[in-house]
């Protein structure tokens, strides 16, 4: 069964102080979701140990930004997996454009960090996506499969999240059509030998068009940014209406 997964990206946004006040507006709303949704913050790692302990009990899930793919070595401002199991977060978010385009995450590195999540007892977001200009080349799917094929590479498809994220679409306000998304997402899992991997939609969901795109057969879940930030807005998110 392909579960719905609602993660929020809070990228680098968020000091502890505006952590506590976005839960205080935020956990009152969970009380009305839906059963089934999966709901996972991934604020900055500065604020991981903050909402560890203030998340207990509560149904939300902790994901990082990034892991490095080695348990402890010198590497000036990464982090490792068992440093991040140890606070409690389960879910990481990798390969994000944002981590590709600005930090020269590659296709190699992206699946090595997919695979010591694993190997450290993460699961795994794996984003992909085409560029504006790929996509009017008529290249998006062929970027997708290679990002897949590369990023998949020896990893359990049992313990994965997949997030397809037009770049376009991300932080700009113009979404990707919901029914756009849902035939790369079927796409992407035409590619996958587990039918039970959840895959994601991220780019400008927002309150006003989360009910569409959830409504999308192949859609089942979202990757939000901007629209995780308020508390009002990202649970009205969480708790979409299904049509
Ligand atoms: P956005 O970001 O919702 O602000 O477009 C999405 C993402 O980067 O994951």
């Amino acid at each position: 069964m392909r579960k719905i997964v609602i993660a929020g990206n809070w990228k680098m946004f968020k000091t502890q102080a505006e952590t506590q006040e976005f839960l205080q507006g935020f956990l009152p709303y969970l009380d009305e979701s839906p059963e089934g949704r999966e709901v996972i913050l991934c604020p900055p790692f500065t604020d991981l140990s903050l909402l560890s302990q203030s998340l207990h009990g509560s149904l939300i899930h902790l994901g990082a930004q990034n892991v490095h793919w080695e348990e402890y070595a010198a590497y000036t401002g990464e982090i490792s997996g068992p440093m991040l199991t140890e606070i409690g977060v389960r879910f990481v978010i990798v390969g994000h454009s944002e981590r590709r385009q600005y930090f020269g995450e590659t296709d190699a590195t992206v699946n090595l960090r997919v695979r010591a999540a694993q190997r450290f007892g993460l699961t795994p977001i794996l984003c992909v996506g085409e560029t504006k200009q790929q996509r009017d080349a008529g290249e998006a799917e062929s970027v997708i499969t290679l990002q897949l094929d590369k990023g998949l590479l020896d990893i359990d498809q049992n313990n994965l999240v997949i997030a397809y994220e037009p770049i376009w679409a991300i932080g700009t306000g113009d979404t990707c059509e919901a029914t756009e998304a849902n035939r790369i997402i079927s796409l992407i899992r035409s590619k996958l030998s587990n039918p039970n991997v959840s895959i994601q939609y991220g780019g400008s969901v927002k309150p006003n068009n989360i009910d569409e795109i959830m409504a999308q057969p192949e859609i089942d879940g979202v990757l939000v940014g901007g629209a995780s930030l308020e508390p009002e807005s990202f649970a009205r998110i969480v708790n979409f209406q299904s049509v």
